[in-house]
């Protein structure tokens, strides 16, 4: 089966949406893939998701809250063909860690954009900002990993 997992800062806020967006589509369309998500940080290990997360998720049909946090670690390299990386920080992070496959998920259909943290955002606004970039760009990861990625 391929694997693809999805890295933030603290695994609490952006890659549990992409987790939940893209285990969605995949399912949507038969696939078999396995998604997992991590953070570089381990501040919030065992954590559920933040609320503004579980919130926006279950607007859109989506329940994350049993989702736990856990941190990257180098094994993931081995286990997951496809690592991507929610801004350039996760990026630059786990190619430090020595990881290849490592891609960004703005690459997949927000010009390169990073996808920003939304952690110290004085609102819920920027999670229906993110939720949406994440979601535009877990379509066009599809898409890729239905054709060449990896
Ligand atoms: P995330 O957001 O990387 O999208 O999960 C963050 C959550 C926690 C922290 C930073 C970012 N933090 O510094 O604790």
């Amino acid at each position: 089966m391929r694997s693809i997992l999805f890295v933030c800062l603290g695994n609490i806020c952006r890659s549990p949406l992409a987790e939940a967006i893209l285990r969605e589509k995949a399912a949507e369309k038969g696939m078999d893939l396995r998604v997992d998500s991590a953070g570089t940080g381990s501040w919030h290990i065992g954590e559920p998701p933040c609320d503004h997360s579980v919130r926006i998720a279950k607007q859109h049909g989506l329940d994350i809250g049993a989702y736990r946090a856990r941190q990257v670690c180098l094994d993931d390299a081995a286990v997951f063909d496809v690592i991507v990386g929610l801004d350039a920080k996760n990026v630059a992070d786990l190619e430090r860690m020595g990881m290849a496959n490592v891609y960004k998920l703005g690459d997949f259909g927000f010009g390169g954009a990073d996808v920003p943290d939304p952690y110290f955002f004085p609102g819920f606004e920027g999670f229906e900002k993110v939720f949406s970039m994440i979601e535009r760009c877990c379509s066009g990861l599809l898409t890729q990993l239905e054709t060449d990625l990896a």
